[in-house]
């Protein structure tokens, strides 16, 4: 288990640098790219996650609590790749209402990133039961953003 927290470790400071330094687009088309691989990354740690929450793997504090500081970071990374110029056409499936409704779709961004902090916080407690509760919210806010803003 050290060895796999290590890894993310690993993965998280790769995230931070490449987020920080090089999140400036030169077409929309690298935004799509950027935006749609961080949510594969989120989509499978968060999966990992819903797994031990539905019963179906088991749970492990330190496993559990790696996925969701990841899930925290990557939450904080894609939203400038969303809010690219020209990023609603090509190949990609969100909708030209991030442009129209701006402000909703940040307000969006700002819930996500609290309630996933939220999560990784709640997870360092070890309380399956508070988990269960905070990754609730965390889903809803997926399905609200999608149902708002993917076509
Ligand atoms: C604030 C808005 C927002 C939140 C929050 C959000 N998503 Fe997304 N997600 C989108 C949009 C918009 C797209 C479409 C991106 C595109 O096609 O360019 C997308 C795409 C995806 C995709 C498809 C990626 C691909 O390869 O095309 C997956 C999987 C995904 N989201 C999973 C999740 C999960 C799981 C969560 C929650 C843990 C989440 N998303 C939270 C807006 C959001």
């Amino acid at each position: 288990m050290k060895k796999l927290s290590l890894i993310l470790t690993g993965i998280l400071t790769a995230l931070i640098l490449i987020g920080s330094a090089y999140a400036k687009f030169a077409k929309p088309s690298e935004a799509i790219q950027y935006r749609k691989a961080v949510m594969v990354l989120i989509q499978q740690h968060f999966k990992e996650m819903g797994a031990v929450v539905k019963g179906k793997s088991d749970y492990d504090k330190e496993t559990f609590s790696a996925n969701a500081d990841v899930l925290k970071m990557l939450a904080t990374l894609p939203w400038e790749a969303f809010t690219t110029s020209g990023s609603d056409k090509g190949k990609t499936s969100m909708s030209s209402s991030v442009f129209k409704k701006k402000a909703q779709f940040l307000e969006l961004t700002e819930n996500f990133e609290t309630a996933t902090a939220e999560l990784a916080a709640t997870a360092q407690g070890g309380d399956l039961k508070a988990i269960r509760g905070q990754f609730g919210k965390v889903a809803q806010i997926c399905g609200s953003c999608h149902k708002n803003f993917q076509k």
